[in-house]
């Protein structure tokens, strides 16, 4: 398996619910590695720009709005098998579906607002990272 790096994003009610530290924990124990991290109110556009995949879909009037209610907390995860890893751990999209244990289980109320985003594969992890950080600001973990 191939050491990978992914985008993660703890969302508005996530941050809301204080539960950055128990997420961030979730993370160390799978292996997972944090190389860059920042906290940003997203604003219009930039959710617009983030989410523009899902421009046509109904949710996406809704879902920009979600995005910029509050803070969200922007992380690179570095880390063997990193993607699929990291949606492993959210659960899924929607939290009455997602398994017990799973981050969106614990700590998600709805599909809307469901607490995490995860790339959901290599190609868009590489343009999701891009989109929230310049190369020199993620880091080397060599020990
Ligand atoms: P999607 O990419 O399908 O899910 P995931 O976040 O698990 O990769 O959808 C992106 C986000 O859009 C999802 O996290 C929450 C929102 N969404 C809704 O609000 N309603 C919906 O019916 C769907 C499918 C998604």
């Amino acid at each position: 398996m191939a050491v990978e790096r992914t985008i993660s994003i703890i969302k508005p009610d996530a941050v809301a619910k204080n539960v950055i530290g128990e997420i961030y924990s979730r993370f160390e124990k799978a292996g997972l590695r944090i190389v860059a991290a920042r906290m940003i109110q997203l604003s219009r556009e930039q959710a617009e720009g983030f989410y523009a995949v899902h421009k046509e879909r109904p949710f996406f009037n809704d879902l920009v709005s979600f995005m910029i209610s509050g803070p969200v907390m922007v992380q690179v995860l570095e880390g063997e098998d990193a993607v699929a890893k990291n949606r492993e751990l959210m659960g899924a999209t929607n939290p009455k579906d997602a398994a017990p244990g799973t981050i969106r289980a614990d700590f998600a109320d709805s599909i809307d607002e469901n607490a995490v985003h995860g790339s959901d594969g290599a190609d868009t992890a590489a343009q999701e990272i891009a989109f929230f950080f310049k190369p020199e600001e993620l880091c080397q973990r060599t020990r």
